[in-house]
């Protein structure tokens, strides 16, 4: 079986500092990764190298079978194989939720905008927020936007999610439901790599940590591993600072 994600080499700089140096990380299907790291580590740029939101200087990125790295790649399409969600700003505030739901089903995927509907309609009903559906987005809560954005994410069954810190803007009382919802994806059996310093659940979900230290992966294992024996001095101390603030 192929991993659904393969980085191999991986190189990102933004001028002369190297953000990303010689990732090879992979996927497999199913999979929930959790990746870990103190700001400034590169989670986000490995998500947008991932993602084809940013462009690599030196590597190879598969989606799947494809090299998505390869310069001649039609972008849209890939992107469109990826849902993404990110920490805020994810929903367009001049549409209403089920028009921000449905739009790349509409646009990208060619979908009638009647199927798109009926779906997106489903899957707001799923999360509880059907009777928004013809609501714009700031008459959400945070939490209730964010799961909005991950219902548009998973509207057009993605190959892989990509998640970056979705509950880091969100009030603590609104963070559970956020994560209730990626609980349940991870259930399903969606393929996931989220960067979060929810450390609690990175340990509860998440099949894989990956412990980002300056751009090079650091330490990675099974959950009770990474935060039950971590092998690496770099990942004890990341743990120890974070637990603090816990
Ligand atoms: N567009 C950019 N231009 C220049 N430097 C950037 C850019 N984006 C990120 N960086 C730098 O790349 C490094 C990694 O940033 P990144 O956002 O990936 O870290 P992170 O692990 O997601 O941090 P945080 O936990 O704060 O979100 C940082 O030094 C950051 O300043
Ligand atoms: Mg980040």
């Amino acid at each position: 079986m192929s991993a659904v994600l393969r980085l191999e080499g991986v190189r990102k700089a933004y001028g002369s500092r190297v953000v990303l140096d010689a990732i090879d990380f992979a996927v497999e299907q199913h999979e929930v990764i959790a990746l870990i790291g103190a700001s400034g580590s590169g989670k986000s740029t490995l998500l947008k190298v991932a993602g084809l939101l940013e462009p690599i200087d030196d590597g190879q990125i598969f989606l799947g079978e494809q090299d998505i790295s390869d310069p001649r790649v039609d972008g849209d399409a890939v992107r469109a194989r990826i849902g993404t969600v990110f920490q805020h700003y994810n929903l367009f505030p001049h549409l209403k939720v089920i028009d921000n739901v449905t739009l790349a089903a509409r646009h990208v995927h060619k979908q009638p905008a009647r199927a798109a509907r009926a779906r997106g309609l489903e899957l707001l009903e799923r999360i509880g927020l059907v009777d928004f559906a013809d609501s714009y987005p700031d008459r959400l809560s945070g939490g209730q936007q964010q799961r909005v954005a991950i219902v548009r994410a998973i509207m057009n069954s993605p190959e892989l999610l990509l998640f970056d810190e979705i509950t880091s803007a969100l009030d603590p009382e609104l963070v559970g439901e956020v994560l209730d919802l990626v609980r349940e994806l991870a259930a399903d059996g969606a393929t996931i790599v989220m960067a979060t310093h929810e450390m609690s659940f990175a340990r509860e979900v998440a099949h894989r940590v990956v412990f980002l230290d300056a751009g090079v992966i650091r330490e990675q294992g099974p959950p009770e591993q990474l935060f039950g024996d971590p092998q690496q001095e770099r990942t004890r101390t990341f743990l120890s600072r974070v637990r603090v603030i816990d």
